[in-house]
């Protein structure tokens, strides 16, 4: 593999993933920041973000004088064969994808980059972006590729290292080769293609994981309906390697940094085309819906009895969007605490993640150091993230603390017998239950 020098601007979780990465592949990597704190902390390899393996990566890159953290984005790229912008690109008005960041940043560098140097976009970034930054950059010696990410967060460097694919897509087919040659040693399955084509794959795939989520959270209202098991059926669909078990879990709806920003991105485009997408609306409507069922399910069963949940105190365990991380950006758990509070209920809440004291969480939920101070007094537990400490809780204990009987398992990550035992009703999504109250 041919050594190449690096530039990666921004060191958000994908930004410093790629960067501590590619040091680990033997490429010599500058990352930039525009947050002289975080680089300050970075060369000392400490890292902000819940990311398993990263601290020692972004350590033994420092150590091998592979990876370099600087505040001077120009000077980043000075040197650089390949550029990368992980820059956030946040849901902007109407839900069309902000790109002052990497609007911004392109201004900055496109002096500063040598001659022949390639940039390349690896942030989520609508259609035509590639041919924008080059405009911007008003250098025809310099080449802009795409190259989008897939990583999952909490699993970034797993996926970084172990690729589904790579796709790499621009103009001129030896700047895509030269991107695509960083990863030669992953082995992955190479789809190079133009830019365009690469831009639209990554909200394709997340278009499609959402669509998967929200056809498995209608099903398994269906499952509850008619007497079904949604684990059994998915399984049952799953081994169709047409349609694939994985990304079928029922849950409290999907959420995350990636895919409510990518979908209503993609819609925005569509309808800035004048395209009607009515799958992709109706994946978004969907997740809505299903939240506001769940809701409905929660109130219908309180002891208020008339669909309000005034003074009711309920237990939530979990708050981010997923387990394994400490984002709570776009969690569905936050969505459903919203709308519960809505209807008056006072919530307590715990996360093994959220450990420090959360003051912009204070208006919606009490959020207490652990599950058994949650549950004292309270009506009901709600499981909205699938932390696989609670499956262990002593579920005597917090049923002792309770003022009620009933479980609602919205991530079916708890066993039945042993609630039972314990003498709680649990209620899961996608199998039937009777209604409690
Ligand atoms: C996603 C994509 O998976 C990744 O490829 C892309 O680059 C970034 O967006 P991430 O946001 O880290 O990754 O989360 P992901 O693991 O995909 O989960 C998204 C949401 O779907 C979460 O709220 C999660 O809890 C939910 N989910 C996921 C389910 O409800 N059921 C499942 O079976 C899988």
């Amino acid at each position: 593999m041919t050594e190449r020098r690096v530039a990666v601007i921004g060191t958000g979780y994908v930004g410093l993933t790629t960067g501590a990465c590619l040091a680990s592949l033997g490429h010599r990597v500058v990352c930039a920041d525009a947050d002289p704190g975080k680089v300050e902390r970075l060369r000392r390899a400490e890292v902000d973000i819940l990311e398993p393996g990263l601290p020692e990566l972004v350590q033994e890159g420092l150590d091998s004088d592979l990876l370099q953290f600087v505040g001077d984005t120009p000077a980043a790229v000075r040197d650089a064969d390949v550029v990368f912008l992980c820059l956030p690109t946040p849901m902007g008005a109407g839900g069309a994808a902000d790109l002052a960041a990497v609007e911004a940043v392109a201004g900055e560098i496109r002096a500063e980059l040598p001659h022949g140097a390639v940039v390349v976009n690896k942030s989520t970034v609508p259609v035509g972006t590639a041919d924008r930054v080059a405009a911007l950059l008003g250098r025809p010696d310099v080449s802009v590729v795409s190259n989008p990410e897939f990583l999952r967060e909490g699993r970034a460097v797993h996926d970084f290292l172990h690729p589904d694919r790579i796709v790499v897509g621009g103009a001129e087919a030896e700047a895509a080769r030269r991107v695509a040659e960083l990863y030669t040693d992953l082995a992955a399955p190479l789809v190079v293609t133009d830019a365009a084509s690469a831009e639209l794959t990554k909200y394709a795939a997340n278009f499609f994981l959402a669509m998967k989520l929200s056809f498995a959270n209608n099903l398994a209202t269906l499952c509850e309906r008619f007497g079904a098991d949604i684990g059994d059926v998915t399984a049952g669909i799953g081994h169709d390697p047409r349609i694939g078990a994985a990304f079928l879990q029922p849950g409290p709806g999907w959420g995350g940094s990636c895919l409510p920003k990518d979908t209503h991105a993609l819609l925005s485009v569509c309808e800035a085309a004048g395209i009607d997408f009515p799958l992709l609306r109706a994946t978004i409507e969907t997740n809505v819906e299903h939240q506001a069922r769940l809701v409905e399910r929660v109130a219908a069963q309180s002891s208020r009895g008339d669909g309000s949940l005034d003074g009711v105190r309920l237990a939530l365990y979990g708050l981010v969007f997923k387990a394994g991380t400490a984002d709570l950006r776009d969690s569905p758990a936050l969505a459903i605490a919203r709308q519960l509070r809505e209807r008056g209920a006072e919530l307590y809440a715990y996360d093994p993640a959220l450990t420090e004291a959360r003051p912009d969480l204070s208006d919606l939920v009490t959020l207490v150091d652990d599950p058994l101070k949650a549950a004292e007094g309270a009506e009901a537990v709600l499981v909205l993230t699938e932390w696989p400490d609670f499956l262990e809780l002593d579920w005597e204990e917090v049923a002792a603390r309770l003022d009620g009987r009933l479980v609602h398992d919205f991530r079916n990550v708890l066993d039945q017998e042993r609630l039972e035992r314990a003498g709680l009703v649990r209620q899961s999504i996608g199998s039937p239950y009777t209604m409690a109250g």
